[in-house]
């Protein structure tokens, strides 16, 4: 329990406000929330207080330890509130079928919170930090053969400079790529210092570089693109989705799906030939950012961009 305590204190939720007041839950039949990404569950335990008894909260968390601390904490809670609750263990990318499982079919209301928790960044040895001596491994899911390690020294100097492009647009993608397969004919990199030290650039340089290869090793991107077109799918109408996210790339992959799913034609011929039809109505224009005074209480949520839509 101590363990826990520390960690709440450290952890501080973003766009916690404007989440919760997006959230208005039906009252004439049973509200279905999922909540994608669990761990703190300051949003959870917020949004708890705005259901009926008997509503469903269905929560995922691919880290295993995350959400046994996270169950602990929320029993509580949902005692009080009568709301049933499910624990799913799981990557939200299996989020079609791990509601299958449950005999799920359809949802009212969605929501993710993509950053890292405050546990992730502090526990090196599963996250990156080029500042202290860990193993190079960088796994959310410790069921994934992936690793960090097996990135670096497994892909070639193209497909490693791809992902330092794809993800960040490093300008120095090329060269620090070719250094990595250089020095690892010498020796196999197996901690965050080796590769630390190959990057000798500045520490914006470095925290790119690991960033990317946390990306890839996670595939947090397709994660985020399959999870979202199911989510969609299983919205009934005028259900909700809610994404946060902090990185330029997974809210381009949020925009880019709420654009696709707003629109009536995507195939842009004269006489349309894809038959698309729109499945989302957008409710805000323009991502919902924190306020200065968010930014200045927690300087993680400064590059948080929130996106909202509702199903028709
Ligand atoms: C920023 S925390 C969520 C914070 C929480 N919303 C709050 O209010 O305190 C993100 C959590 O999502 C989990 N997570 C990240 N990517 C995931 C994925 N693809 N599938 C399931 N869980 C994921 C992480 O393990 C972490 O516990």
């Amino acid at each position: 329990m101590d363990e826990i305590n520390d960690i709440e204190k450290k952890h501080i939720s973003v766009l916690l406000e404007e989440l919760v007041e997006s959230i208005e839950v039906f009252d004439d039949k049973k509200n279905v929330i999922v909540d994608c990404t669990l761990w703190m569950w300051w949003h959870a335990s917020k949004i708890i207080e705005k259901m009926n008894a008997w509503d469903l909260f269905i929560w995922f968390d691919a880290d295993t330890k995350n959400l046994e601390m996270a169950k602990l904490r929320i029993e509580n809670i949902l005692k009080e509130r009568q709301v049933e609750s499910i624990f799913i263990n799981s990557n939200f990318k299996n989020l079609k079928s791990e509601l299958k499982n449950i005999k799920i079919e359809k949802i009212t209301w969605i929501y993710y919170d993509l950053g890292l928790s405050s546990l992730h960044l502090d526990e090196a040895d599963r996250w990156f930090s080029f500042m202290q001596d860990w193993p190079l491994d960088m796994r959310l899911d410790k069921s994934k053969w992936k690793t960090a390690e097996d990135i670096v020294n497994s892909y070639t100097a193209a497909e490693l400079r791809e992902i330092f492009l794809k993800y960040w647009e490093e300008p120095q993608a090329n060269k620090i790529s070719h250094k990595i397969v250089e020095q690892r004919k010498k020796k196999r990199l197996k901690r965050t210092l080796d590769l630390s030290e190959l990057v000798w650039w500045t520490p914006k340089t470095k925290s790119r570089i690991f960033q990317a290869i946390r990306i890839e090793v996670n595939w947090e991107l397709e994660a985020i693109e399959q999870s979202i077109n199911d989510a969609i799918e299983l919205l009934e109408k005028k259900g909700k989705i809610f994404v946060i996210s902090f990185h330029s790339l997974e809210d381009r992959t949020v925009k880019q799906i709420f654009k696709r799913e707003s629109k009536d034609c995507i195939c842009n011929d004269l006489i349309c030939s894809c038959n698309h039809k729109k499945s989302l109505k957008l409710l805000n224009k323009k991502p919902i950012l924190p306020t200065q005074e968010e930014i200045r209480n927690n300087k993680r949520s400064r590059s948080a961009k929130a996106r909202f839509a509702e199903k028709i």
